[in-house]
């Protein structure tokens, strides 16, 4: 990335993982395609790897010749010889891939990428738990959704999708809530009237915090190291954007520190109101998105992680993170891993001080290796060892029985 020129008419050829093996009618190998090698490997539970080359998958949804895919997935060639390198040196590796910002992801060894049941691959790293707690900081988000009579049909329904986006790119370490509003504030979830909740694993049970959770929470959020908070709180605002006299709301409780972001989600195809949402993100340190169609969510809910990474450029205390323990579903084994991962920024010089994220770079590791790190016989004899991640997940622990098994599907590799 460094030394390279964004080039918009680049014509490059990558290896991806849907496509490869594929021929059509007549026999030639299709477009992106080609021959790639595959065998039996049972290190990776005996599925089918090359671990020789790795290749890349890009979610359906995602055009596989964008020219930003095409540039990024160019400069990320490099990291073919960096994994098989890494996995000489340590055979006990397992997968090693990249998660771009752009939407690919460069997996090694190179695997046939299955698609789902409707045909597609709708796997996108960047909504994986590992991307997201390696790109930002913990968050403490804040969703309104506005649900006025002008939100109506196709609208509602595209803020719905926008909610759920959203969510998806939350992690155990960032707190939630949503509210809808009309000209009276409603929450959503009334159970958590007026309090944030720990977005889970599984987003659909939002679950309220423990009294000690919050407090440590609040601790982590208040040590500022000289540097200012870490934590990143943020409100969604989903609207059509029928609303006056707002300046001075943010005036009185947002400023001048700024602390809250405000990111604006116009939805729908009318910009009568653009300028005030508009003015409203860029008032608030936040970013103004148009979402016009249910096919722009995705991209336009990405954003936001682009402007919130960045506070990271500055402080590189929290770089490497190790995710929740969790199963291991495609060996079908009660091998228990982790993710780390962290995040990768451009050092080009003009994006130096906004810090570009490029992806993230990760590895899966079952707990099992790191634990042979203390071995029974140099602990005494009632001594254990126990794994505690930095955001204070215990990982490993002699009376741990994980609750739960967070199930990628078996088409997918087994990243959390
Ligand atoms: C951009 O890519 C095209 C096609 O790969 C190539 O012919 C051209 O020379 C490249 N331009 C630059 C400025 O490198």
């Amino acid at each position: 990335d460094l030394y390279h020129e964004f080039n918009a008419t680049l014509q490059f050829d990558y290896y991806n993982s849907m496509l490869i093996n594929t021929v059509d009618e007549d026999g030639n190998f299709v477009d992106l395609g080609g021959e790639f090698p595959l065998e039996g490997n049972e290190h990776f539970n005996n599925m089918l790897v090359n671990t020789q080359q790795s290749n890349i998958q890009v979610p359906t949804n995602v055009y596989n010749k964008d020219p930003y895919i095409l540039n990024a997935i160019y400069n990320s060639e490099a990291l073919n010889d960096v994994f098989i390198s890494n996995f000489q040196k340590d055979p006990t590796l397992t997968w090693q891939y990249f998660g771009s910002s752009t939407g690919f992801f460069r997996i090694y060894p190179g695997i046939k990428w299955t698609p789902d049941s409707n045909g597609v691959a709708a796997f996108d790293c960047r909504n994986r738990n590992w991307y997201i707690q390696a790109a930002t900081s913990p968050k403490d988000i804040i969703i309104m959704v506005d649900i006025s009579g002008s939100m109506k049909g196709l609208k509602m329904t595209i803020a719905k999708h926008t909610i759920n986006t959203i969510l998806d790119t939350l992690g155990e370490n960032d707190f939630v809530n949503v509210i809808a509003y009309t000209d009276y504030v409603r929450y959503v979830e009334p159970c958590f009237r007026g309090t944030l909740v720990q977005a889970d694993l599984d987003n659909r049970e939002v679950r309220p915090l423990s009294a000690s959770r919050r407090l440590k929470e609040l601790r982590r959020c208040l040590s500022t190291n000289g540097q200012g908070s870490m934590c990143n709180q943020a409100i969604m605002l989903i609207t059509d954007g029928a609303m006056e006299d707002f300046e001075s709301v943010f005036e009185e409780f947002n400023w001048p520190e700024r602390r809250v972001r405000v990111f604006t989600y116009l939805i729908g195809r009318e910009m009568t109101f653009a300028q005030n949402t508009k003015w409203i993100a860029c008032n608030n340190k936040g970013y103004y998105t148009h979402i016009s169609t249910l096919a722009d969510v995705q991209e336009n809910v990405m954003e936001y992680l682009h402007v919130l990474s960045r506070p990271m450029v500055i402080n590189h205390d929290h770089d490497i993170i190790w995710t929740e323990a969790y199963m291991d579903t495609v060996a079908q084994s009660l091998l228990l891993m982790t993710s780390v991962a962290m995040p990768v920024f451009s050092k080009k010089k003009e994006t130096l001080s906004h810090g570009i994220l490029l992806g993230v770079v990760g590895s899966d590791v079952p707990l099992m290796e790191v634990m042979k790190l203390a071995p029974r016989y140099m602990l005494g004899a009632h001594g254990y060892a126990f794994l505690i991640n930095n955001n204070g997940y215990i990982l490993a622990h002699p009376d741990l029985r994980p609750l739960v098994s967070s199930a990628p599907s078996l088409h997918e590799p087994n990243l959390a």
